[in-house]
């Protein structure tokens, strides 16, 4: 196949080569950002999952390291996490070294084969040298699968109150969360998920996490569903509430989602970065993720978002935005005031775009208007606000290349989620992606597109008159 580096992008993480999916065992340690990743290192299409690794100072620059866990006797190693077992409960640190944990599932795919429904199950590795190397722990599995299909995706975290670990863990249709003193022996406490939520598809990559609201803790799960998301395919629900320790118990129980374009799933947070939330996503989508024409890799990372709440109406809503690394990379920026747009402005003019970038809009009106990605081929993407039906969407059917599926081609919706007056929306677009924040990060969308040449010009339509307050244009990337 054609070398299509022309996608790579500048500042999200891709792997050298070869298949990508779900971020795992991101832990914070040392002044360090370790990313795992679900990997299969011999072809650009799923196989027999490894864990990637690569690790970053500031979030956007990575390095590559060796894959820290492959496949063995008890199967392909699938999603997880990591934790610094600082009080060393597991035993395995030595000589005052604080072990990494990972836990993960174990995917046998013989077992499978056989049918039934015992082949997942979820085990434990540590390593003494900062994730360089790994030991998996003799008697894996440390959770067996009681006969649950799908039962995998263990997201750990420590329980300060009562002292204990916490997994929270994805079985097929709800969440079940166990406790542990020492990763090892692992106790049922709660199921969530019944009547709640979106189940259109298959629960997967669970989080949980708490976020202080008016000086109040709450608490957050994160919950991706494959298929069933609100624009097809995959795609990551939420839901705010309390946690005891054993229960989670929602303040609603209607379906949110944590950001509503058609790539970004199984996304989770960073552990052990204290009050602060980063999340990172897959920047894809099972429904054409094997694909998508990128060579000699597949897939990309979302940018790393920091993750708040907010009160709108009598609702707690779950807020995105692109994590201080992201918003602060780049050159000067170019800020135009009070833009009177009528038809089509060409923003090219004054940006001279090229390479990656961040557009910031902010109106004092609510106005249909898109911004619109082009090159010489006519070919476009379109993030844009559809004021009757009160929308965000991100418009690729005119995108360039998009018949290596046909699920690809779509406009994708996202509800406006203020009635406030005013209106914002930053666009991040590296490469061969977009990712859009609207009302200061109260709707997030992320799509990818694969244009035949690069998308060089930016325009602003509007059909009827529009003036934007400002608009703030800056090339972004490491080191410029
Ligand atoms: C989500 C997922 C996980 C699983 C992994 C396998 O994308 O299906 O549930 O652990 O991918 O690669």
């Amino acid at each position: 196949p054609q070398a299509t580096e022309q996608y790579r992008p500048k500042f999200h993480f891709t792997p050298k080569a070869n298949w990508m999916n779900d971020p795992n065992g991101m832990v914070f340690h040392k002044g360090t950002y370790h990313l795992f990743y679900q990997y299969y290192p011999d072809s650009t299409i799923w196989g027999p999952m490894h864990w990637g690794h690569a690790t970053s100072k500031d979030l956007v620059s990575w390095q590559h390291q060796p894959v820290a866990l492959y496949p063995d006797s008890l199967g392909y190693i699938f999603s997880g996490s990591a934790v610094l077992d600082v009080n060393n409960t597991s035993g395995f640190g030595k000589n005052g070294q604080v072990p990494m944990v990972a836990i993960f599932t174990h995917h046998d795919p013989k077992l499978e084969k056989l049918g039934g429904n015992k082949h997942q199950n979820q085990s434990i590795a540590y390593s003494l040298d900062e994730g360089k190397t790994w030991t998996k722990y003799a008697q894996n599995p440390v959770l067996k699968n009681p006969g649950i299909q799908d039962f995998r995706d263990p997201k750990v975290s420590w329980y300060e109150k009562d002292k204990k670990w916490i997994m929270t863990l994805a079985t097929k249709d709800r969440i079940t969360f166990y406790s542990s003193p020492n990763l090892k022996d692992w106790t049922k406490q709660s199921e969530f998920g019944e009547k709640v939520g979106a189940h259109g598809g298959v629960w997967e990559c669970p989080d949980l996490f708490p976020l202080t609201l008016g000086g109040k803790t709450q608490w957050v799960l994160l919950v991706s569903i494959n298929p069933g998301g609100p624009n097809k395919g995959s795609a990551t629900q939420y839901f705010v509430g309390d946690f005891d320790g054993k229960k989670f118990t929602p303040l609603s129980t209607d379906t949110k989602w944590v950001d509503y374009g058609p790539d970004n799933y199984a996304g989770v947070t960073w552990s052990n970065t204290g009050d602060r939330k980063i999340f990172l996503g897959w920047m894809s989508n099972w429904e054409y993720a094997n694909q998508v024409p990128t060579h000699p890799w597949r897939s990309a990372m979302t940018i790393p978002r920091d993750l708040s709440l907010r009160k709108v109406g009598t609702q707690v809503l779950l807020v995105s935005q692109p994590s201080k690394e992201v918003s602060k990379l780049g050159s000067s920026e170019i800020t135009l005031d009070n833009v009177a747009v009528k038809g089509e402005m060409n923003l090219s003019d004054k940006t001279k775009n090229t390479g990656p970038f961040q557009l910031k809009l902010t109106a004092d009106q609510l106005a249909d208007f898109a911004v619109v990605l082009t090159n010489d081929r006519k070919e476009e993407v379109l993030i844009g606000y559809d004021k009757k039906a009160n929308q965000y969407y991100i418009d690729r059917t005119k995108s360039g290349k998009f018949d290596f599926s046909n699920k690809f081609a779509m406009r994708a919706t996202a509800p406006r989620l203020t009635t406030s007056a005013k209106m914002d929306l930053t666009l991040i677009v590296d490469a061969a992606s977009v990712e859009v924040f609207a009302d200061e990060g109260l709707t997030a969308m992320t799509g990818i597109f694969f244009p035949t040449d690069e998308f060089k010009t930016i325009k602003v339509r509007a059909a009827n008159p529009l003036t934007l307050r400002k608009v703030t244009y800056k090339r972004m990337g490491v080191g410029i």
